[in-house]
């Protein structure tokens, strides 16, 4: 077998892993680039899906994740570490006021369930959880069951407790009062769906009615905790402090953590939420790190998202069939339609395949398989020339696309 063929069977065995299209075999990763088998570099500014924040191969947690690899690399939840006690310290002081305890897993979609395993728990008789349209938790079974939905999904069996409710708060009010639910569950930005932001005034809402009914508010904060916003917790901006908070994705450094934060009211019967590899101290190490080195990039959020900002509202200005331009802390987004105004997510494929040709990689939302959402969420990191870059050979690419003609330049 020569090795093309057994790269395709490597692909063929290695099932559910990829999104669209074959996996690109990566040899090295540092700073904002990667670099593939064949040495072609390839500037990320799509994080990894957030989860590297401050580059690949940092250096202070690459020093932190090798010493605790030469004195533990493995322990059951029941026990801890030096390094597992000061995070968990650390995450309750950085924390909303009220927020005092804090359960630790290794990905979003367990930290999420953990929520709804504390919301339920609060209660004698309530089990549904209500979900707000576009709304993304994660992807085990109770998480699905939560989020978005394709149509005719075939494990819709194990999706009965999940309510979706409009981002609407009269609609919220009215399931609340109809479903009896134990929770509601939102993120602040809705970053799978496409970074829809929401309105203050609309969360504020979803607290106040959560007083009003008493029902547990969880925030998502998978995508927005740990730095992507310029600061801690996005909630802060929204002054709004939820009963359980979930995080993930960036605290680990590129290690898998993720958890969730709560008032002292909820409570994990022993060994509920707890998972063979849950605690991994090698996460843990790498967590603390990541928090000693992220505290001073937060001041360059601000600069970022304006160089985010300006030249996507260029583009947007430059180009009929790009809509929305928006950018929130490091993420940014822009619409792509057609000539009647309608989601294009195959010309958007399109742009995301021609960019990553360029060495580029930035994402598009797969949101109910509108997929028209180009997205970008760079790590802190980035140089201004970096992204000045990327921005002009985006430009290139969507000129190739529409092939404005010089009238239309100057309309
Ligand atoms: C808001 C949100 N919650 C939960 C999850 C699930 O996290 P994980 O993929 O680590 O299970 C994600 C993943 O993208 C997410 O964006």
């Amino acid at each position: 077998m020569n090795s093309e063929n057994k790269s395709v069977q490597f692909h063929h065995l290695c099932e559910g892993s990829m999104i669209g299209s074959e996996a690109i075999m990566i040899q090295k990763a540092e700073g904002a680039y990667l670099w593939d088998a064949q040495g072609k570099r390839y500037l990320d500014l799509f994080s990894q899906t957030w989860s590297m924040p401050l580059g690949h191969s940092n250096e202070k947690i690459i020093k932190a994740v090798g010493e605790q690899l030469t004195r533990i690399t493995h322990l059951r939840t029941a026990y801890s570490t030096e390094e597992k006690s000061k995070l968990a310290r650390e995450i309750i002081k950085l924390s909303p006021v009220g927020l005092n305890k804090v359960n630790f897993v290794l990905h979003g979609s367990l930290a999420v369930e953990g929520a709804m395993k504390l919301a339920v728990n609060k209660y004698e008789n309530r089990s549904k959880i209500l979900y707000l349209e576009d709304g993304f938790h994660g992807r085990s079974l109770a998480t699905m069951g939560i989020s978005w939905k394709m149509p005719g999904s075939k494990y819709s069996n194990y999706f009965t407790n999940g309510v979706e409710v409009k981002k609407d708060l009269g609609d919220i009010e009215k399931k609340i009062k109809c479903e009896n639910p134990a929770a509601i569950i939102i993120e602040l930005v809705q970053g799978n769906a496409g970074c829809k932001i929401l309105d203050k005034e609309f969360v504020k809402g979803v607290r106040a009615l959560c007083n009003k009914y008493d029902v547990v508010m969880v925030v998502d904060e998978v995508q927005t905790a740990f730095g992507c916003m310029g600061k801690m917790f996005l909630c802060e901006d929204y002054e709004v402090v939820p009963d359980i908070l979930v995080f993930g994705k960036a605290i680990g450094g590129g290690f898998p953590l993720a958890g969730t934060i709560y008032k002292d009211e909820f409570s994990f019967q022993p060994g509920e939420h707890s998972f063979t590899f849950g605690h991994s101290p090698v996460s843990m190490a790498a967590g603390l790190a990541y928090l000693e080195e992220l505290k001073p990039l937060l001041k360059n959020v601000n600069s970022l998202s304006q160089q985010i900002k300006n030249p996507l509202l260029g583009l947007e200005s430059k180009y009929k069939n790009l809509r929305g331009a928006r950018c929130i802390g490091v993420k940014g987004a822009i619409d792509i339609v057609d000539e009647f105004g309608n989601p294009d997510p195959k010309t958007a494929d399109l742009i995301v395949l021609k960019m990553l040709e360029k060495g580029i990689i930035i994402a598009n939302s797969k949101c109910r398989h509108l997929g028209n959402t180009l997205m970008l969420q760079l790590p802190l990191i980035i140089t201004p020339a970096q992204l000045q870059y990327a921005f002009e050979v985006l430009d290139g690419i969507l000129n190739e696309i529409y092939k404005i003609s010089e009238r239309d330049k100057y309309e």
